[in-house]
């Protein structure tokens, strides 16, 4: 996701629409119920999948742009087709002759576009290309999109995995957006932060940390800085979405590519703040209760415990890489040399694509792709350089 940090003082953001506004107090309220019926504190993960998912106002079910130049950031799919036709090239090296696609979270369907033109052009259509999207708009977005394509290639979207699948599965910044549980780490114990109400509206309120959350934190090793409190976020979701992934998985691979980090790196001593991030109309900034349904929230992704999930269900690690270095491996600058620099009109976009995908200081270095899979030939070209999966 790209969207520039909002600076702490500078010009107010954009206002929403009436229509807009009215949702999101429409939300609210929905919120406030939430807690309300819940005793008065809502754990942040539920506060998140209202946010997000809550059906008709919840940011990814309600009608707004979201991806792209008109909504509130940009992923990799949506800078053009360079990254597609650079990911299909080790896709169509994956997938299983009769196998099918699976997308997880396809977005506007802009991945899925490039990926079919990209696999028929090198011979390698899918059978099936199947869509598990939660956001019915989104879903119907997509459909709109992908199905005038005419490509052969039979679109399908469910709300469940199939048994058996013979494939591969694609998930680009699709863990980002899963409800994640906000904790800390503090001298009078393990906390889980959640959402109150008072006079000014939401707020952040702890309670001490039980069950499933305490559980993973204590799993956690982390050096308290001097203020005394280490806040971050725990997603329990990934894991369980990668548990169900490997009992979907009979031959082939999922790719999981998103920000975030190795354990080590997530609960670093200097990231005490955690990862919590949230994007309205292109700024980035910390506040998950600014307009409620109008805004991204996301956090990182912690892939050594989706590695570790992975594992324990059976599934081999095939890669961990940098996602500049992923690309280049799979022959980005290959693609990109087939354009005639000298024609400025086509080769700039392409060139200016690139260098987004791969700058460390934009995509290249955050972005990780990650590899699992069960019942395929290694090594894979992704990962011909750089692997680091023995750091997760
Ligand atoms: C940040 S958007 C990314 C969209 C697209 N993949 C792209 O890169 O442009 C996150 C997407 O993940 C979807 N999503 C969230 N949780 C999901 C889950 N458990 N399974 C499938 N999709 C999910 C959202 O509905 C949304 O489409």
């Amino acid at each position: 996701m790209i969207a520039s940090p909002r600076p702490n003082s500078g010009p107010p953001l954009p206002p929403p629409s009436p229509e807009a506004l009215a949702a999101s107090e429409a939300l609210t309220a929905l919120i406030r119920s939430e807690i309300a019926a819940a005793g008065g504190w809502l754990g942040f993960a539920r506060y998140m999948e209202l946010a997000l998912y809550a059906p008709a106002l919840g940011y990814y079910a309600g009608g707004s742009a979201k991806l792209g130049a008109p909504g509130d950031f940009v992923t990799a799919p949506e800078l053009g087709d360079l990254y597609g036709r650079t990911l299909a090239r080790q896709v169509a090296d994956l997938l299983p002759a009769g196998g099918d696609l699976l997308e997880f979270g396809a977005g506007s369907g802009a991945l899925a576009q490039t990926m079919t033109r990209e696999l028929a052009a090198l011979g390698r259509a899918p059978g099936n290309y199947l869509i598990i999207e939660p956001s019915a708009e989104l879903a119907a977005r997509q459909r709109l999109r992908l199905e005038a394509l005419g490509l052969g290639t039979r679109f399908q979207w469910r709300s469940t995995l199939p048994d058996a699948f013979r494939g591969v599965m694609l998930a680009n910044e699709v863990v980002d957006a899963m409800p994640a549980h906000a904790v800390a780490w503090t001298p009078d114990g393990l906390v889980e932060r959640g959402v109150t109400l008072d006079a000014s509206g939401l707020r952040w309120t702890d309670r001490p940390a039980t069950g499933a959350v305490a559980e993973a934190m204590r799993t956690i090793a982390v050096d308290l800085p001097p203020s005394g409190r280490y806040e971050s976020e725990i997603n329990l979701a990934g894991p369980a979405w990668l548990r169900a992934i490997a009992a979907s998985l009979a031959e082939g691979a999922l790719l999981v590519i998103d920000y975030g980090f190795t354990r080590e790196e997530y609960y670093h001593p200097q990231r005490s703040t955690g990862t919590l991030m949230c994007h309205y109309r292109h700024h980035a900034h910390g506040d998950p209760f600014f307009l409620p349904g109008l805004q991204d929230i996301t956090t990182h992704v912690d892939f050594s415990a989706l590695a570790a999930a992975g594992a324990n269900a059976g599934l081999d690690l095939l890669g961990y890489a940098g996602q500049a270095q992923f690309l280049i491996n799979c022959g980005i600058t290959e693609l990109l040399a087939r354009t005639d620099p000298t024609d400025v009109r086509r080769y700039a976009p392409l060139a200016g694509e690139a260098q987004k995908l791969l700058s460390p200081a934009e995509m290249g270095e955050l972005f990780k792709v990650m590899a699992l899979g069960r019942g395929t030939q290694e090594p894979l070209a992704g990962f011909a350089a750089g692997d680091r999966r023995a750091r997760l």
